[in-house]
Formats: C-alpha cells, structure tokens, sequence
C-alpha cells in the first residue's frame, strides 16, 4: 500500500487531533474556535451565500463529498470535492475573509484529502493567494489549460500525489 506519511497535507492532519475523526476541533484565533467536518443538508444555504460572496458567478456547490469550517453555528468556510475511491478532484475552496491566514483552508483541505492518494484541481492563474496555499499544501502545478475560465483565463492544473 503507498504510504503518504510525509505529505504535506498528511503532516497538517497530524498536527492536529486525527484527520480521520469526524469531526475535530481547530482553534486559529481564541475568539473563533473553529470546527472542520463534512457539510451537512441544512449548510447548503450558508455555503451557497458564501461561495457566491467570494466567487461571483460561482455554481452551487453539491455537498455530497463537501466539508464545512464552523465557528460557532456559522458556516466561515467550505470545501466542494469530488471523490471517487482513493481520487479526489478538489472543485472550490473558500473562507470568509474575516477568517483568513487563520488556517482554516488548510485544516479544511487536510481533514477532508488526507486518505486521497491523488488529488487534482484547478485555479485561476491570477489567484496567487490559492497558489500559495496548495504549494504549501505540495500541490505541483502539472500543466495550463487556455481560456479554462468563462471569462478567458486560463487554469493551472495541479496535482498532488501520495508520497
Ligand atoms: C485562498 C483561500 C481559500 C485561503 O484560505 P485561508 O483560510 O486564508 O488559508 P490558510 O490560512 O489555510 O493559508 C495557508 C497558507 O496559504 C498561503 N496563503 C493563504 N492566503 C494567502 C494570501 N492572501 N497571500 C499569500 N499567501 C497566502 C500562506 O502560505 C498561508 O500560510 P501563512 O498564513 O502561515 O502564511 C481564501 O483566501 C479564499 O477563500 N479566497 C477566495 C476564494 C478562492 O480564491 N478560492 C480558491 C480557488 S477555488
């Protein structure tokens, strides 16, 4: 079985309680004390309003792989993914700004890949702030798809693989 012990995403679970759990419990500043876990039915209003805050024009998310960053009863952050077996194909991230460089996409994206062996997605070449956390998180950008986006721009394809 390949092992991805030394991953990036695999060291950030380990750092906190254990990936694997349900539901686990992050504190990224002492006033928000934050919960990452799998989206449920009744988040699909709070997860629509903030994905189309954040991204105008962005698709209702699906739920049914999603996860959600709570804090208190409110949804701060959201994680639409894809999986299918051991591949996941990462569709959007977002965190309300008020929450950022709090790690909350980072407990998000490690709680809910860190049993994926592949994992692939794509993101805006202008968005350097995502680029950024998936190379911090050991995404490689594998390759540019032209005009990707409705508005022409193009997407840089990356991919992380299980060490
Ligand atoms: C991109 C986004 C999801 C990051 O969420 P976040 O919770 O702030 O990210 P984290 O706190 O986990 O950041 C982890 C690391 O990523 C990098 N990073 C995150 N945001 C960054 C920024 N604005 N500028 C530079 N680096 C950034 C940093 O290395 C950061 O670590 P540090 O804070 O210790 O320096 C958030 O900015 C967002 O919702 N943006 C709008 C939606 C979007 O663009 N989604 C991605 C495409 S689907």
């Amino acid at each position: 079985m390949t092992s991805q012990a030394g991953s990036p995403l695999a060291k950030a679970a380990r750092a906190e309680p254990s990936a694997h759990d349900p539901v686990w419990d992050a504190e990224p500043a002492a006033h928000h004390p934050v919960r990452a876990e799998p989206a449920r039915p009744g988040d699909l209003g709070a997860v629509e309003a903030l994905a189309r805050a954040l991204v105008p024009g962005a698709g209702v998310p699906r739920l049914r792989d999603a996860w959600v960053a709570r804090a208190a009863d409110a949804v701060v952050g959201y994680l639409d993914v894809r999986r299918i077996s051991d591949e996941a194909h990462v569709l959007a991230v977002g965190v309300d700004p008020a929450h950022r460089r709090r790690g909350v996409a980072t407990r998000l994206l490690s709680a809910a890949l860190a049993d994926v062996q592949i994992v692939h997605l794509e993101v805006r070449v202008s968005n350097l702030p995502a680029r950024r956390l998936y190379a911090v998180l050991g995404f490689e950008e594998v390759g540019v798809r032209s005009g990707y986006y409705a508005d022409g721009e193009d997407a840089v394809l990356l991919t992380r693989r299980a060490a």
